[in-house]
Order: structure tokens, then C-alpha cells, then sequence
């Protein structure tokens, strides 16, 4: 696992956890090393980012959906705090860094790989992640986004091109591995989501389990060395 340095943040209890953790989950834990996986003795996580602020995000939806379909292998960290992140302000990258920044960079750190999911909002990137992704950039410690291996689904029914064309722009130039393999163009509608508001259409988690298979497979596998 990369980038294992204690934690500056106690407890993140914003955050869902799940996984093969989830039977023994409390925020307390990620401060101990990572679980293990019972099947591979291969543990992974994922870091799930959403690009929308909206309670009833459908962006939002496929990333619960993704954690539920993950394999057993695989940890999921849904991050909730795009909306606590201050305005990037290269004046500010130094520690102590803004504490949502600090906690931000370390759930980092400490995944494997990340997945996006975004609206398209005025032709490009929300502006809220984007200005996630400018206080990654500046991160040069061990487990940062550069050569972080990334994915996203674009659930857009409209396309969202524009806005995934930025994202990838700025993940290049943020050097993250985009797993291309992993990435996921399909269009969810609010009508889409089941009572337990996860995606329902049997086809759709088909293709959402296969994202969380794929980039677990891609970006953990150094870890069966
Ligand atoms: C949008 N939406 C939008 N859609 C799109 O395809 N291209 C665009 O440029 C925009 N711009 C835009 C601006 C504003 C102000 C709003 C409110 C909406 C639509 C938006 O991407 C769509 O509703 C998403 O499905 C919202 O995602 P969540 O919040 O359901 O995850």
C-alpha cells in the first residue's frame, strides 16, 4: 500500500466504508493497516469521488452502486467533502495545509486507485472538482495523485463530453494512470435508481461491477507480486 503514513485525521466519520472491511468497519481503522482480503490475501482500495453536491445526485448513485458491486478484494472510500474544500490558493499548499485539504490528500495516500463520476455543468468540469483536483496537483508526497491509477463512469445521458475531456486534461497534467479499460461511458437517469437508491437496471450494474473487477484487477495487481 503506498503511502502509509499515519493519518493527521483521527476519525473521517463523513466517510462510508465498505468492502471487506465492512464487517469490521469503524473509523478508527483507518489508522491500522490495510485488511486483508480472505479470498487472494490482496487487499485494494478505491477512493470514489462524485463531481455533483446534489443530495439526490445520480453521479453520486453510481458510485454507491460501484462500492456495492466492488469484489470482496476491494475497499471503498466514498468521499463526501468536494463541498468542504476551501478555493485552491497555492498561498495555502504548506502545511499545516486547510484541514479538509489535509484529510482529502491523505484518503489519497492511502488508496489504490480513484474513480470518478461527474456532471457536465456549463460545458466542462464542476468548478468544485476541479479546484479538488488543482489542491491534488500540488501534493508531492509518496501516494499523491501523480501515477495514481484512475477510472471513471460518465453517466451523462447527455454525454457530458466536454466535461470528461476537461477531466482527462487535467488528470494528465496531474500525471494520474488513467485505466482506460476501466473507464465507463453509461447514461443513468434519476428514474434508473431502485428505493435503495442504487442503480437498478441489471445490465447497468453488469457493467458498473465490471469497472470495480477491472481497475482492481489493473491497479492492484503489483500488490500479488
Ligand atoms: C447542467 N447540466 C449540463 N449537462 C450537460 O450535459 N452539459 C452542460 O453543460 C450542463 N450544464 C449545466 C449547468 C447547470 C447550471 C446545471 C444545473 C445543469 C445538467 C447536469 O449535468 C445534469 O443535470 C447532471 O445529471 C447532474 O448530475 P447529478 O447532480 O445528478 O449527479
Amino acid at each position: 500500500m503506498p503511502g502509509t503514513t499515519e493519518s493527521e485525521v483521527v476519525s473521517q466519520p463523513r466517510l462510508r466504508v465498505s468492502g471487506v472491511c465492512d464487517r469490521l468497519a469503524d473509523a478508527a481503522r483507518w489508522n491500522k493497516p490495510p485488511c486483508k482480503s480472505v479470498a487472494n490475501n490482496m487487499t485494494c482500495r478505491f477512493l470514489l469521488i462524485g463531481g455533483s453536491l446534489r443530495n439526490d445526485s445520480t453521479n453520486a448513485a453510481v458510485l454507491r452502486t460501484v462500492e456495492a458491486l466492488a469484489p470482496d478484494s476491494v475497499t471503498c472510500v466514498l468521499y463526501d467533502g468536494v463541498g468542504r474544500i476551501p478555493p485552491f490558493n497555492p498561498d495555502d499548499d504548506h502545511d499545516p495545509l486547510p484541514s479538509a485539504v489535509a484529510e482529502l490528500r491523505d484518503l489519497v495516500h492511502r488508496s489504490d486507485a480513484i474513480v470518478f463520476s461527474t456532471p457536465e455543468y456549463a460545458g466542462a468540469l464542476p468548478g468544485s472538482l476541479k479546484n479538488l483536483l488543482e489542491w491534488l496537483i500540488g501534493d508531492d508526497k509518496q501516494g499523491s495523485i501523480y501515477e495514481k491509477p484512475v477510472a471513471w463512469v460518465n453517466a451523462s445521458p447527455r454525454g457530458a463530453a466536454l466535461a470528461h475531456e476537461s477531466l482527462r486534461t487535467v488528470l494528465a497534467y496531474a500525471k494520474a494512470k488513467v485505466i482506460e479499460a476501466a473507464c465507463l461511458d453509461v447514461p443513468v437517469t434519476a428514474a434508473a435508481l431502485g428505493e435503495d437508491g442504487l442503480v437498478s437496471d441489471p445490465g447497468t450494474r453488469d457493467q458498473l461491477r465490471q469497472v470495480a473487477q477491472t481497475l482492481s484487477a489493473l491497479a492492484c495487481s503489483s500488490q500479488m507480486a
